[in-house]
C-alpha cells in the first residue's frame, strides 16, 4: 500500500506513467527505419546478451491493451515518444505508416480519457543521421526541427504537452564521453558539440511547434544529486564539477544563456564557432519544465585529465540498476530549480520509478514510489508550483545497454510470449488514485 493518495495532491494534479517509442514499440514493425541504436546493440560488449529494440514489448501491435491498463490503473496523462525514425526512416523521407500510428495512438488516448504527453526524441536516432556525425553534426538539428514539424503537424493539435527533447545529459554526455549509450563515443569534442546542438534542436523544434500555434511546450532534464565524498574542499570541488556537467549545463543554457564555467573550463576549444550566438534560440520562453530523477552519485576527486572525479560507493540501499535510493534528492532539486531557474514555472515530475527484479510481488517499487512521493509532498508544501509526477515506468522494457535485464515495469512483461501481468505496485497506484 501506497501511503499518499489522490487527495494529498493539489486540485488537477496530474498523474502519469511513461515510457518510449524504441524502448516499447518494436522497431521491426511498420516501416521504421535503422537506428544508431540497432548498430550500437549489434557491436559486441555494449548491451547486455546483445539485445536491441527490434521486438521489445510489441507496443506497436498491442498498444490498445497497454492503453487499457494505464487508464484503469486511474492515471490522467501518457507520457510517450514519437520516433523518428518511425515517422522519417532515413531522417529525411515520410514514412506515412509511421505517421498512421501516432495518430491512432493519440486517439486512442483520447478515447480513454489520457491526456498525451509526448517527447519527440528519446534516443532513436535515425542511422542516415548518426552516419553525417550524428549530434555532433548542426544538420541534426535543422533536420529535427523538419521531423517536429511533421510530427506535430499531424498529432500537435491534441497534445496535452510536448517536450522536444528527453534527458540532454544522456543524449549528450553518456553517449559521447561515457560511451554507455549509442553511439557509444568516448571525446570530449564530440561531447561538447553533441551538448550544445542537442539544446540547438530544443530551440529550432519549440519555434516549429510555436509556429504550428502550438501551446504548453517544454523541456525534460534528468537530475543527479551530487553528493561530495567528505568534507575536502577537493571533494567538495569534484561533486560542484559532477553537478555543473550534469544538472546545470543543460538548465543553465535554457534558462540563463550561458553555459557553466566549470564546464567550458573544459569544453570552449570544442564548442562550434559562434556557439554563444544561439542562446536567443536555446533560450526561449517555455511553458514548464519536467524533471527526470532516481538517484544520487556520491562523487570524490580523481587525479588527471578532465572531469578529474570519480563515482565512488555510497552507504545507502539500492535498486536493482545499483542505484541509491536518495528520496531527498528530488524534493531538493524541485525546491532548487524553482529557486535558480524556474520561478513560477509549472514543474512535472517526468521521470521516477527504479528497477526491481522482484517480477510480481515488487514491494520495493511501493517502498521506493512511497518515499519519493512524500519529498514531492514536502516539496509542495514549500510552494513549489509542481503539477503532476509520472511514474517511469508502464511496463517492463528494453532498459538500453541493460537490454531487457532490467525491470522498470508497474506491469510485468514476460518477453517470450509478451503476457503483460500488473504488479503489486500497479495495485497500490491504482489504490491510491481511485
Ligand atoms: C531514464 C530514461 C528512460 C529509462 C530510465 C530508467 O534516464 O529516460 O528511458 O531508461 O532512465
Amino acid at each position: 500500500m501506497l501511503t499518499h493518495s489522490r487527495s494529498d495532491f493539489p486540485d488537477g494534479f496530474l498523474f502519469g506513467t511513461a515510457t518510449s517509442a524504441y524502448q516499447i514499440e518494436g522497431h521491426a514493425f511498420g516501416g521504421a527505419g535503422q537506428t544508431h541504436w540497432d548498430s550500437f546493440a549489434a557491436t559486441p560488449g555494449n548491451v547486455v546478451r546483445g539485445e536491441d529494440g527490434a521486438r521489445a514489448c510489441d507496443h506497436y501491435h498491442r498498444y490498445e491493451e497497454d492503453l487499457d491498463l494505464i487508464a484503469a490503473a486511474g492515471f490522467d496523462a501518457y507520457r510517450f515518444s514519437t520516433s523518428w525514425a518511425r515517422v522519417m526512416p532515413d531522417g529525411e523521407t515520410v514514412n506515412p505508416e509511421g505517421l498512421d500510428f501516432y495518430d491512432r495512438l493519440t486517439d486512442a488516448m483520447l478515447a480513454r480519457g489520457l491526456k498525451p504527453m509526448a517527447t519527440l526524441y528519446h534516443w532513436e536516432l535515425p542511422q542516415t543521421l548518426a552516419d553525417i556525425g550524428g549530434w555532433r553534426n548542426r544538420e541534426t538539428p535543422a533536420r529535427f526541427a523538419d521531423f517536429a514539424s511533421v510530427i506535430m503537424g499531424r498529432i500537435g493539435d491534441r497534445m496535452h504537452s510536448v517536450a522536444p527533447i528527453n534527458e540532454p545529459w544522456c543524449v549528450g554526455y553518456l553517449s559521447h564521453f561515457l560511451g554507455e549509450h549509442a553511439p557509444g563515443m568516448r571525446d570530449i569534442r564530440a561531447t561538447a558539440r553533441a551538448m550544445h546542438h542537442v539544446l540547438v534542436a530544443h530551440g529550432m523544434a519549440t519555434e516549429v511547434m510555436r509556429g504550428l500555434g502550438m501551446q504548453n511546450l517544454g523541456a525534460v532534464f534528468n537530475f543527479e544529486w551530487a553528493t561530495p565524498s567528505d568534507n575536502t574542499p577537493e571533494a567538495v570541488e569534484a561533486a560542484a564539477r559532477y553537478d555543473a556537467i550534469y544538472n546545470r549545463f543543460f538548465l543553465d543554457g535554457v534558462f540563463k544563456g550561458t553555459y557553466p564555467r566549470r564546464v567550458l573550463e573544459a569544453f570552449e576549444p570544442h564548442l562550434p564557432t559562434g556557439w554563444q550566438d544561439d542562446f536567443a534560440l536555446i533560450g526561449q520562453r517555455l511553458d514548464w519544465c519536467g524533471l527526470n530523477y532516481y538517484t544520487r552519485k556520491v562523487i570524490a576527486p580523481d587525479p588527471g585529465p578532465w572531469p578529474a572525479l570519480k563515482e565512488v560507493e555510497g552507504p545507502l540501499p539500492k535498486t536493482q540498476m545499483g542505484w541509491e535510493i536518495y528520496p531527498q534528492g528530488l524534493h531538493d532539486f524541485l525546491v532548487r530549480t524553482a529557486e535558480d531557474y524556474t520561478g513560477d514555472l509549472p514543474l512535472y515530475v517526468t521521470e521516477n520509478g527504479c528497477a526491481s527484479a522482484e517480477p510480481f510481488e515488487d514491494t520495493d517499487r511501493i517502498a521506493y514510489l512511497d518515499a519519493h512521493l512524500s519529498a514531492v509532498r514536502e516539496a509542495i508544501a514549500k510552494g513549489v508550483p509542481l503539477s503532476g509526477y509520472v511514474v517511469w515506468s508502464l511496463m517492463d522494457n528494453y532498459e538500453w545497454a541493460k537490454g531487457y535485464e532490467m525491470r522498470f515495469g508497474l506491469v510485468h512483461v514476460d518477453f517470450e510470449t509478451l503476457q503483460r501481468t500488473p504488479k503489486a505496485s500497479y495495485r497500490a497506484l491504482k489504490a491510491a488514485l481511485a
